[in-house]
């Protein structure tokens, strides 16, 4: 039977080998099959420590204490290695200048299907299909150092999902992309997870994009997930957001500030489109 989870994180705790405290603290989490998460919260709480246990890198490349499980598609990650779980979770980093190893954008994405051994024939097949995944079919024979920041970071996605993995795991994907590179690598991720079914899990500081795409928000504090929910629940929880500092939808911070005005609202808008709906009512009333 096909499990209906991919990832599923059990009482995971995590200290680097240098680090004299838990930068995970005691996790549990399940991620479903063809979810899309988002995991947000203030720098160093631990979001990239706790991507870097989905394939493996944790904890068989950094030599720190791991306890606990992490089972990928049925696969617990200690008894694999990182090769194999790479099949499973392609992961995307911040800098795409770090992944980026070939000298042309069409041997990048090559790079990962014939380390496999796998037939040309199937590795041009991937290659087509990840190329026009990422919109680079145009630009197939391009130096890769021609490339934009966005078109390296949809480069580097292409890389990854030639290796047609279940889930893509990025690690704060256009926080260093102007805003056409950074809006261009949003959809691509969006059409991976909607168009071909692939589990999305997201770091991001992006609260605006982050309520509109995520299916979930995971809400880390000091190595613990403070809040799981769909983001229209996380932001009910008005005091839990304040008290921990995390930065709300700006349409929902100008509730929030109504509310500390006296003015009793009930509703919660975290888009443009519910805001507009309150203010109506608000108006009209
Ligand atoms: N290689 C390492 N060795 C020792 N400690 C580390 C290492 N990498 C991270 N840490 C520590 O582990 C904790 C969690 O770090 P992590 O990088 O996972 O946070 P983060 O939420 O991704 O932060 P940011 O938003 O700044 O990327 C922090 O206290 C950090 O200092
Ligand atoms: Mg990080």
């Amino acid at each position: 039977m096909v499990s209906d989870e991919i990832i599923s994180v059990e009482n995971l705790s995590y200290t680097y080998m240098s680090g004299n405290s838990y930068a995970l603290n005691n996790i549990n989490l399940k991620i479903r099959r063809g979810e899309f998460v988002v995991i947000m919260g203030p720098s160093g709480c631990g979001k990239s420590t706790l991507l870097y246990t989905f394939n493996g890198i944790i904890p068989h490349l950094f030599r720190g204490k791991m306890e606990g499980h992490v089972i990928v598609d049925g696969i617990d990650t200690r008894e694999s290695s990182i090769s194999k779980l790479s099949q499973i979770v392609g992961m995307v980093f911040q800098n795409p200048e770090t992944q980026i190893v070939s000298s042309t954008v069409i041997e990048e994405v090559a790079f990962g299907p014939e380390n496999l051994n796998l037939p040309t024939k199937e590795i041009q097949k991937r290659v087509e299909e990840a190329l026009t995944i990422a919109r680079l079919t145009d630009k197939r024979d391009f130096p890769t150092t021609s490339l934009s920041g966005g078109e390296k970071q949809a480069l580097a996605i292409a890389s990854v999902i030639a290796l047609r993995p279940k889930v893509l795991a990025l690690d704060e994907p256009t926080s260093m992309l102007d805003p056409a590179g950074a809006a261009m690598v949003s959809n691509i991720i969006n059409d991976l997870n909607k168009k071909f079914g692939i589990t999305v899990v997201a770091v991001d500081h992006r609260v605006e994009w982050a309520v509109n795409v995520a299916d979930r928000l995971i809400v880390m504090d000091r190595g613990q997930i403070i809040v799981d929910d769909k983001p229209s629940n996380v932001f009910k929880l008005y005091e839990l957001v304040k008290k921990i500092g995390f930065r709300p939808p700006q349409v929902t911070e100008l509730v929030y500030r109504l509310m500390d005005n006296g003015i009793p609202i009930q509703d919660f808008p975290i888009t443009v489109e519910e805001a507009e709906r309150l203010v109506r009512w608000l108006v009209d009333d």
